[in-house]
């Protein structure tokens, strides 16, 4: 049935021992951040249950919380209206970790853990690269926030963490060094801050693919977290994080129609299947909606997905060649590669698993919603 999510299993497997050969070789804890896949069986490759991992939601915290996963950090601030789903997370992951980034936050947090019969692990979240959230390594805010943490009667304050997602801006591997040397220092630097204020930090943790791959010393954090390298996109093979051929996640389509005067060919790929996420379009080659390989995953140089409808997708060619009916033909079967598979891979209940034979060896779940 197309269309549908495939996942090639030698390159998963391929990509994620390369970011464990870097955590290892600097001797760092590797904290993989499971929201591009969210898929249990899929973590037993990168993250196997008793190693720490990030989520990007309660609904893979509460997942992997049951599959024995026991120190699970949620990397996104969370909301008052989520506190009631803290208890239940906790009695099965004792090191389920929430993060703050602001005075407001924590003061929510420590009243609330005065409710809470077990300890609650927090970790402050900090600013190196303007980009998103955070607090900044020099403010008092962030002083007065790891005291207030570190204080409270029910409270583990672990310590700080930070994402340089200004990576992603990064088309250079000089900007992707310069950007991981900074995301480093600039964590460092609150890491010292507090230290001097009389707070210690467990954990100093940071990292986004790019900046986890720019082949640095990553001085001055002991714990990397990155995700989307375990797929990796045709994001990141434009920033040359990876090469195409790299991509472990592609969508499996069906040649539906042609429009021959405009040289399209109509695939049963629209948004839906694909997502409309249009990330490589500041880069310097646009990928539209992705980029087409055969149904064996061989790429078709210039074909990309230039136009999407909700279940309609419309391929054509860079130079406007005519499609050869022999790949292209009604009825045939194609692969797209993601822009972003973060993004893909949320249209999608499940994977069918790609084994070194080419056929599909498994079917692997995944954790929708919130
Ligand atoms: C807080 C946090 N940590 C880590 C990551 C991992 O980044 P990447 O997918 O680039 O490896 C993300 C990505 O969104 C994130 O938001």
């Amino acid at each position: 049935m197309t269309p549908a999510c495939l996942l090639d299993l030698a390159k998963f497997r391929q990509n994620c021992q390369r970011m464990k050969d870097v955590a290892d070789s600097e001797k760092m804890t590797l904290r993989p951040h499971v929201k591009t896949l969210k898929s249990l069986q899929a973590a037993e490759y990168y993250a196997p249950a008793s190693g720490p991992i990030t989520v990007s939601t309660l609904a893979e915290a509460a997942t992997f919380a049951s599959a024995g996963y026991t120190d699970i950090l949620y990397a996104v601030g969370l909301s008052p209206n989520k506190f009631g789903q803290l208890a239940a997370i906790q009695s099965l992951a004792p090191n389920f970790t929430v993060i703050a980034d602001s005075q407001a936050a924590v003061n929510a947090l420590v009243d609330y853990a005065s409710e809470l019969e077990l300890p609650l692990s927090v970790m402050l979240e900090v600013d190196v690269d303007d980009h998103r959230a955070g607090l900044l390594p020099e403010s008092p805010e962030l002083v007065a926030c790891a005291r207030a943490l570190s204080a409270a009667a029910n409270i583990h304050f672990r310590g700080i963490m930070t994402h340089a997602g200004a990576s992603y801006d990064c088309d250079t591997k000089a900007a992707q060094q310069a950007m991981g040397q900074q995301e480093c220092e600039r964590i460092a630097k609150a890491a010292t801050n507090l230290l001097q204020a009389g707070v210690t930090c467990e954990l100093v943790s940071a990292g986004s693919t790019p900046t986890a791959l720019a082949d640095i010393e990553h001085t001055g954090i002991n714990e990397l977290r990155a995700g989307v390298y375990a797929t990796f996109d045709c994001v990141m093979a434009g920033l040359g994080v990876c090469e195409t051929t790299d991509i472990a996640l592609s969508v499996l389509t069906s040649v539906i129609g042609h429009q021959g005067d405009k040289n399209w060919v109509i695939v049963d790929a629209g948004w839906m299947a694909l997502s409309r996420d249009q990330g490589t379009a500041s880069q310097q080659q646009d990928c539209g909606y992705g980029l087409v390989c055969d149904e064996h995953g061989k790429l078709l140089d210039g074909w990309y997905v230039s136009a999407t409808n909700q279940e309609h997708g419309i391929i054509s060619h860079r130079d406007n060649l005519t499609p050869p009916e022999s790949v292209f033909g009604y009825g045939r079967l194609l692969r797209i590669l993601p822009i972003h598979a973060c993004a893909t891979a949320a249209q999608y209940s499940k994977y069918h698993v790609i084994g070194d034979d080419g056929n599909i060896t498994a079917i692997w779940s995944r954790v929708n919603g919130w």
